[in-house]
């Protein structure tokens, strides 16, 4: 088995196995998606959707759930987001309370709401960091790590002194996703500068950005050194992809899921969130539809039916006839949307 692959090792007695990171994805990574991942297996490290500092500090009830883990979720980590050094700092201690194993700071989120106050605006204005880095390691003993992007645009990439800033302020691992803010989803990933951020820093480096199968992650591990790899936004719409790394990285080869897996995996999902008091539960459901049903055989039909519900158990009836129907027999029958059901590579 690749070594990198095996283990991250974070600190002493907190090494993550195997080294294959779920990232943090706001409306996708709740309790009830994160514990569908932790099912399959082969996800060493889960995170919390991205939290506003500021938003716990007000007491926010919304803000609050997002923080909201099963036990069987851990080792999971939290991510937050903020400017003031205060604010998180007191986030910070809040997480470390409820148990969480890892506390990380966003310096990527793109979103212009998010830029005002925190996310990838902290690229842009590294004493500000400094200080709050500072007040964070200060604020928890649980392990302190940063995920951002390469920079604000092309002409001001931060990798190497943010990479030092970090390692000086006393975080443990860091990620970076190689995009620049500007860049938003555009282009690729330029993995070479996550080969730079592993030659700079003596903590581990997790990489991120584009790995969509088993072996874009091998790739990645063996192009930019990286110590672990993490996976975004295709596990949301293949939430598989980490027990295909194990699977991979144990013996060459993985499997695709069959239709009845599918077909499992939209029903649990489906029932969980709608036995979950989430008050966002419908619209989950229906984005989740749109990211799965994709592969779907037929699956078309299926997120026409979905979108039109009103109520989350008219999402669970629906999904229920549309996999015992005539719609799905008929579509296998004639073979379209048809996808291989295994392949080995
Ligand atoms: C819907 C969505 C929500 C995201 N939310 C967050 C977030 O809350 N925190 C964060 O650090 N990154 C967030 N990201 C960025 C991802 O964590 C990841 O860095 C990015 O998608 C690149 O990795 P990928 O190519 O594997 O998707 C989000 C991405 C998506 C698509």
């Amino acid at each position: 088995m690749l070594e990198q692959y095996k283990e991250l090792r974070i600190r002493a007695g907190y090494v993550i196995r195997p080294a294959a990171v779920l990232a943090p994805m706001a409306g996708v990574t709740d309790t009830v998606f994160r514990r569908l991942i932790r099912g399959f297996g082969g996800c060493g490290l889960l995170m919390t959707e991205f939290t506003s500092a500021d938003g716990l500090a007000k007491a926010s009830h919304r803000t609050r759930r997002y923080l909201h883990f099963q036990p069987d979720e851990r080792p999971i980590a939290a991510q937050l987001f903020g400017a003031n050094p205060d604010t998180l700092a007191q986030a910070a201690a809040l997480c470390e309370e409820l148990g969480f194993d890892q506390v990380d700071l966003n310096l990527g989120c793109p979103a212009k709401k998010v830029v005002k106050c925190g996310g990838s605006g902290l690229l842009r204005d590294l004493p500000q960091l400094e200080k709050i880095l500072r007040r964070l390691r200060a604020a928890v003993k649980i392990p302190l790590t940063l995920k951002f992007r390469s920079g604000w645009d092309d002409n001001s990439i931060v990798v190497r002194e943010l990479g030092r800033l970090a390692e000086d302020c006393g975080v443990e691992a860091i990620a970076l996703h190689p995009r620049t803010r500007m860049q938003g989803y555009s282009g690729q990933a330029d993995w070479r500068l996550i080969a730079e951020l592993k030659q700079t820093v003596g903590i581990p480096v997790i990489g991120n950005g584009d790995v969509n199968s088993p072996e874009d992650a091998e790739r990645m591990f063996a192009e930019t050194g990286c110590d672990a790899v993490m996976i975004g936004r295709a596990a949301a719409s293949n939430p598989w992809i980490f027990r295909q790394l194990a699977d991979y990285f144990a013996t060459g080869a993985y499997t695709q899921p069959s239709e009845e897996d599918r077909h499992q995996l939209i029903r649990n999902f489906c029932r969980r969130l709608a036995a979950s008091d989430d008050p966002e539960a419908l619209g989950k459901m229906k984005q989740f539809a749109s990211r799965f049903t994709h592969t779907v055989r037929g699956g078309a039909q299926l997120r026409k039916a979905i979108y039109q519900s009103r109520r989350p158990e008219e999402v669970l009836e629906q999904v229920e006839a549309f996999f015992a129907g005539e719609a799905h027999a008929d579509s296998v029958r004639s073979g379209t949307d048809q996808q291989p059901a295994a392949v080995a590579h």
